[in-house]
């Protein structure tokens, strides 16, 4: 455990402003600061960093947290690893810690299975039993020497092979299965996660490995073809990439994003030891900080089918947002990256990385595929689509994709550039409007998990939102609001725990912070914690008496409404009635 003061003399060296700069493009917005979320994809920003209360919050996905929770989202780490990492930022040196707590123990312990597991099915994969799955591997291709490199394996047939292994080494049930490398059985016995299958470890980029994937390799096999760790306490899929611990050590800084393990084993024995994969999936905005950290450019190498192009135009505005250089690699006469290399062979594959188009050319490239525009109506629909996509570009980049467009259609640039114009604001207004109603549904609590009470009580749970913001920043007012109002007369359910852990931390003596309630409250809950208490109003204590007045009202006479049938501007109007006269 590290002493409390330490973590609380962490927080104060690290201006949580300061620290989330370091990733984000923040613009100061009166006392607080914006910016486009890291942890989703979005055009507005909506993600705010509030100094007063040393917090962040997304109103888009709503991730929130002190700076210690930023830095672990953002850096994938644990808490512990997380304060270490603010720690060496701001030149302080972490005390030595005593044992290790119950949660980054269980971490080892799944660390240390994972590599054993490693070791257990690459050693099946040479020994008699494996010589199918060898056999499988040598027939798509893979050499020896690629399946020591990338740590391949199979996993034995039977039902408990590694479990009895691990069991063998002193790993306890609790322990594998926290792992996922077992499962329970519907007798309760524990079951291997993969049976029979050709392995392909996944490694982190520190040279752990933290999760695995499972091929099945004979028709007669059961299951899907792919078995996956699910996520675990050292694993999220979302936030690595197969390969990147080899890839790392590239120096041109430009990687291959494939989407399977065969694409990027067959094309780092092909020479290319640039290549990684998504697993199947479009890249994610942690996945593309991490291309980010070791490359400028990426090479999307998708499969060539329907699939694979719908995930390469949900991964270009992503990367786009990490400002990485993005290209796109079109594979014709094969299946797959790895089916290509095959085929044709490497130096096939190397020209058409030096053909590949960046993702405008190649996003255009593909509308013109739809269209025939030899037919006026082919032109028509293809113009309106393509002015669409034009719509969403810089004013540069507008300019001279408009020209090609005019030309290959054989008309004046300025109609193209008009419709673009038009299709600009069109989206703009209907974005915006969409901002807006969700902006209103978020403010009035609609569909709200965590206080589900509040939409239907909003003139109450508004008062006790202003309420708590009111107590939060003038901490000396709990005591005296405790005396007046008991924790009972709060009318929702979220509303009323939040205030008792008010009175309760201020009792015990303690400083009000978000970091502490974050330890008190689960994740959504803090996030809604945090908007409340920095919504802004920032009112004085004048309202202290009315407000207390209303609840106590709402709580005794409760006069219910469905705040979800009312419209966006209905709702919003209703709102600001009552913020800011409290009636
Ligand atoms: N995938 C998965 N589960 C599935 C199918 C696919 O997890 N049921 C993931 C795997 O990570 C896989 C990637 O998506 O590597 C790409 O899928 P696919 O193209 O079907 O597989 P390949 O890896 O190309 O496998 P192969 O060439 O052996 O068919
Ligand atoms: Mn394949």
């Amino acid at each position: 455990m590290i002493p409390a003061e330490f973590i609380n003399e962490v927080k104060d060296r690290n201006d949580i402003t300061d620290v989330i700069g370091g990733y984000v493009n923040l613009k100061r917005s009166g006392r607080n600061s914006k910016g486009l979320c890291p942890f989703h994809s979005e055009k507005t920003p909506s993600f705010t960093v509030y100094g007063d209360t040393s917090s962040f919050y997304c109103f888009g996905c709503q991730t929130a947290g002190d700076v210690i929770t930023f830095i672990s989202k953002i850096e994938n780490l644990d808490y512990v690893e997380a304060v270490k990492f603010l720690a060496n930022r701001a030149g302080l040196v972490v005390p030595e810690e005593g044992k290790n707590d119950g949660l980054s123990h269980m971490r080892l312990r799944i660390k240390e299975q994972n590599r054993e597991a490693g070791r257990f099915f690459y050693k099946s994969l040479y020994s008699p039993a494996g010589k199918q799955a060898l056999e499988y591997f040598h027939s798509r291709g893979l050499t020896d020497e690629i399946i020591r490199r990338f740590g391949l394996g199979w996993s034995p047939d039977g039902w408990d092979q590694l479990v009895s292994h691990l069991n063998g080494l002193g790993y306890k049930r609790e322990e594998i299965l926290a792992a996922d490398l077992g499962f329970t059985s519907r007798k309760g016995g524990l079951i291997d996660r993969f049976r029979n299958r050709v392995m392909f470890p996944i490694i982190d980029i520190q040279g752990n490995v933290v999760a695995f994937g499972g091929r099945k390799f004979t028709e007669d096999a059961g299951g899907g073809k792919y078995v996956n760790t699910s996520d675990t306490l050292i694993y999220k899929k979302t936030n690595q990439l197969f390969a990147m611990n080899i890839a790392k050590n590239d120096k041109t800084r430009e990687l291959i994003l494939c989407e399977g393990y065969m694409d990027v084993i067959a094309l780092h024995q092909a020479g290319f030891t640039n290549a990684v994969a998504a697993l199947g999936t479009a890249v994610t905005p942690q996945q593309a900080r991490l291309l980010h950290k070791y490359a400028d450019r990426v090479v999307l190498s998708q499969d060539g089918d329907e699939a694979g192009q719908k995930s390469i135009a949900r991964s270009i505005p992503i990367m786009k947002a990490e400002g990485l250089d993005v290209r796109v690699l079109q594979i014709t006469g094969a299946k797959d990256p790895d089916e290509f290399i095959r085929k044709f062979g490497p130096e096939r594959f190397k020209r058409l990385l030096e053909g590949c188009s960046n993702d405008i050319e190649y996003s255009i490239l593909r509308i013109g595929g739809k269209y025939d525009i030899s037919t006026d109506d082919g032109r028509l629909h293809y113009l309106r689509e393509v002015c669409d996509y034009l719509s969403g570009l810089g004013t540069l980049e507008r300019e001279v994709y408009a020209s090609r467009i005019a030309d290959r259609l054989h008309i004046e640039k300025s109609a193209v550039l008009s419709q673009a114009d038009a299709s600009a604001r069109r989206r703009e207004k209907s974005e915006k409007e969409k901002e807006f109603r969700e902006m209103a549904r978020n403010t009035a609590g609609i569909g709200s998990k965590v206080n589900p009470d509040r939409s239907a009580h909003l003139k109450g749970s508004t008062a006790e939102y202003a309420l708590l913001e009111m107590l939060f920043s003038h901490q000396d007012l709990i005591k005296k609001a405790a005396d007046m109002l008991p924790p009972e007369q709060f009318v929702t359910e979220f509303g009323r725990r939040v205030y008792s852990k008010f009175i309760e931390i201020v009792d015990s003596g303690q400083e009000l912070t978000v970091s502490l309630l974050s330890r008190e409250f689960s994740e959504s809950e803090t996030a809604e914690i945090i908007r409340i208490v920095n919504s802004g109003e920032s009112r004085g204590t004048g309202d202290f008496g009315e407000l207390i007045e209303i609840i106590r009202t709402e709580h005794s006479t409760p006069r219910p409404q469905d705040a979800a049938k009312l419209s966006p501007d209905e709702l919003l109007e209703q709102m600001n009635r009552l913020r800011k006269k409290k009636t």
